[in-house]
C-alpha cells in the first residue's frame, strides 16, 4: 500500500485510540453544557439545575454556555462541531426536532449528529400576559384576541421553539393571528412582558409561576386540558370550550456524534442519579415541572422522543407553512 493510502488509514486509527484511551480517566477537566437560549428562561434554569447535580456525580465542573439565537440553532451547531470526547454537551427540547422543518440549510441534523444521553424533564406550559392586559377573565381573553389579533403582540424564543409552538397553537385554535415578536429566550421575553413591551407570552412554567404569584402578569390559562399544580385558580385552555391545544416540554441532554462509549454510560448515569437526587426533584416539583422516570432517562427513550417530535411536531409547522429561512 502507497504511503498517501495510508497516511489516512494511520490518522483513523490515531483519532480512535486517542479517544479510546481519552475515555479511561474521563471527565479530568470541566464540562461544558450548553443551553442555546439567553440565560433567564426555562431552558437556562434547568440545565443549571442539571449541571449542578450531574458535576457532583462526575466530579468535574460543568460550564453553562449559553449561545443563544436563530431558536437554539446556532448552539446546538456549534455542539455539533465539537469534539466527541464527553466535554462538550447539549440540553435542549422540542426546538431539536422542529428546527429541521424550519431552516432550509441547518449545520447538523438533529439525529445523526448527536448522541442521546437520555431525557430529563416533563413540563406544562401557560398564557401569560402583561398586567394590565384589559381581560378580566379567560372568556373575555380569548374574545379580546378574536376582536384584535393582529393589534397584539405575542413574544416567543424564536421559530420552532416551545413558546413559539405553544402560540401557534393558541392562534389556530382561536383562529386569530397575532404579531409575532422573536427574542433569543423567554427571559429576556419575560422581562419586556413585565414591563408591558409586550402583550402576550405562552411560557414554561419555571419562568411564569413565580412573578404571576408576584403580581407582576397575568396568567389566563394553562396550554392544555388540566391545571398546573402551581397555579390551581388559573383555569386550563380547555374550560373556555378551545380543543385541540395541548402542548408538553420535555428538556433531554445529547453529546456530539463518536463520544465513546465508556463516555456515554458515565453520563446517563450522572443523568440517572440527577433525575433521582432529592433536591433536584423538590426544585423541579416547585416550578410545576416534572423529572422523567429511570428508563425515560436512557438514550433509546431520548432517541424514540426526538423521532416522534419530528414527525408530530415539526410536521405541525410545515402544515402551518411556517418556516424561519
Ligand atoms: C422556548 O422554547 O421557548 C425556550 O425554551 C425559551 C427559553 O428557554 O428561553
Amino acid at each position: 500500500m502507497k504511503a498517501r493510502m495510508i497516511r489516512p488509514f494511520i490518522a483513523l486509527v490515531w483519532a480512535l485510540t486517542s479517544l479510546q484511551a481519552a475515555a479511561q480517566d474521563f471527565p479530568n477537566r470541566a464540562i461544558t453544557m450548553m443551553m442555546p437560549y439567553a440565560p433567564g428562561g426555562p431552558g437556562d434554569t434547568i440545565t443549571r439545575l442539571f449541571a449542578g447535580a450531574m458535576q457532583k456525580h462526575l466530579g468535574q465542573q460543568i460550564v453553562v454556555d449559553n449561545t443563544a439565537g436563530a431558536s437554539g440553532s446556532i448552539g446546538t451547531a456549534k455542539v455539533a462541531r465539537s469534539k466527541p470526547d464527553g466535554y462538550t454537551l447539549l440540553m435542549i427540547h422540542v426546538s431539536h426536532a422542529t428546527n429541521t422543518a424550519m431552516y432550509k440549510n441547518l449545520p447538523y441534523h438533529p439525529v445523526d449528529d448527536f448522541e442521546p444521553i437520555g431525557r430529563a424533564t416533563n413540563g406544562p406550559m401557560v398564557i401569560v400576559t402583561r398586567n394590565d392586559f384589559p381581560a378580566k377573565d379567560l372568556n373575555e381573553f380569548v374574545s379580546y384576541l378574536k376582536a384584535n389579533g393582529p393589534k397584539i403582540s405575542l413574544a416567543h424564543a424564536g421559530v420552532g421553539s416551545a413558546s413559539h409552538l405553544c402560540g401557534l397553537m393558541m392562534m389556530n385554535a382561536l383562529n386569530v393571528k397575532m404579531n409575532e415578536i422573536p427574542y433569543k429566550g423567554t427571559g429576556p421575553a419575560l422581562t419586556d412582558l413585565m414591563g408591558g413591551q409586550v402583550d402576550v407570552l405562552c411560557d414554561q412554567t419555571s419562568g411564569t409561576v413565580p412573578p404571576v404569584k408576584g403580581g407582576k402578569i397575568k396568567a389566563y390559562a394553562a396550554a392544555g386540558k388540566t391545571r398546573l399544580s402551581g397555579l390551581p385558580d388559573v383555569p386550563a385552555i380547555s374550560e373556555a370550550g378551545v380543543q385541540g391545544f395541548e402542548i408538553n416540554i420535555s428538556f433531554g441532554l445529547y453529546a456530539p456524534k463518536g463520544t465513546p462509549k465508556p463516555v456515554m454510560d458515565q453520563l446517563t448515569a450522572a443523568l440517572q442519579k440527577s433525575i433521582a437526587d432529592p433536591d433536584v426533584r423538590q426544585r423541579l416539583d416547585a416550578m410545576g415541572i416534572s423529572a422523567v422516570s429511570p428508563d425515560q432517562a436512557r438514550p433509546e427513550a431520548l432517541r424514540a422522543h426526538l423521532k416522534y417530535e419530528i414527525e408530530t411536531l415539526g410536521a405541525l409547522l410545515t402544515k402551518a407553512g411556517v418556516k424561519a429561512n
